[in-house]
């Protein structure tokens, strides 16, 4: 049987990475989050103190660093680091690395490589555009900058992170911006990609949308 791929795309909070690994789990298919990645590599420039527009000193990161997904966990250079990634501190640098050059062309060859001759489904930014452009399926999910912004913050304050849902919302709008905007594989909604506004659909009817397009065709 042919492999499957599923490509997942969208802003800050649509609920990819949620929706992602349900499906990965029910469809029996690996699953790969590439903001991850990107997060991963922003705590160890943050941790090294290690200026974003440096250029040798980030190529130099980037050829001492391993990244990769083992049961469930993120590893960084052997360690695991789920939940260091998910502070607001990277959140509000995540994508001012994201932007640079060296970083998106050594992130996309690991991407490629832990997705070659698998059946998967893996979300980001620029999965259906860029990173596996012949994916069998691509869908956009979208959700209001609100509710996005509601989701992010009650993950936010789950740890008791002293901020404010104008400052969650503030944060995504302008992750969003660079996001979208910048020069190399921006956020986009490709042409032949199926969008879903999640805005007011629960995670259930999202999953279960999603695997009965897949299962019809
Ligand atoms: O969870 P959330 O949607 O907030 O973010 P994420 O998917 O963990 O991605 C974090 C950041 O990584 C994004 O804001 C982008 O700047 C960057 N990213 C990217 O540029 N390309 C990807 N394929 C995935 C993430
Ligand atoms: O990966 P992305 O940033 O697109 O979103 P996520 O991290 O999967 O979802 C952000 C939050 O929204 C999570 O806490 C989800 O449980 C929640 N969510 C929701 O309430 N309703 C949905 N339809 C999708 C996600």
């Amino acid at each position: 049987m042919n492999n499957l791929v599923i490509a997942i795309d969208g802003p800050s909070g649509a609920g990819k990475s949620t929706i992602a690994k349900l499906i990965a789990k029910k469809l029996n298919i690996v699953y790969i989050d590439t903001g991850a990645m990107y997060r991963a590599l922003t705590y160890k420039l943050l941790m090294n103190k290690i200026d974003f527009s440096d250029l040798s000193k980030i190529k130099k990161v980037l050829r001492q660093t391993h990244i990769d997904f083992k049961n469930n966990h993120i590893y960084l250079d052997e360690a695991i680091v789920d939940d260091e990634i998910r502070t607001n501190i990277i959140n509000k640098n995540v994508s001012n690395v994201a932007k640079i050059k060296d970083v998106r062309l050594k992130l996309v060859e690991i991407q490629r490589e832990i997705a070659k001759n698998k059946s998967v489904i893996m979300d980001g930014r620029d999965i259906a555009s860029h990173v596996l452009p012949n994916a069998d399926f691509k869908f956009y999910l979208s959700a209001t900058p609100e509710e996005r912004g509601k989701r992010r913050y009650k993950e936010l304050t789950k740890n008791n992170n002293n901020i404010s849902l104008e400052d969650v919302i503030k944060d995504m709008k302008e992750r969003d911006k660079i996001d979208s905007t910048r020069e190399i594989s921006p956020l986009i909604k490709t042409e032949d990609a199926v969008e879903i506004d999640t805005t007011n659909k629960s995670i259930d009817e999202v999953v279960d949308f999603i695997i009965s397009y897949v299962k019809r065709r």
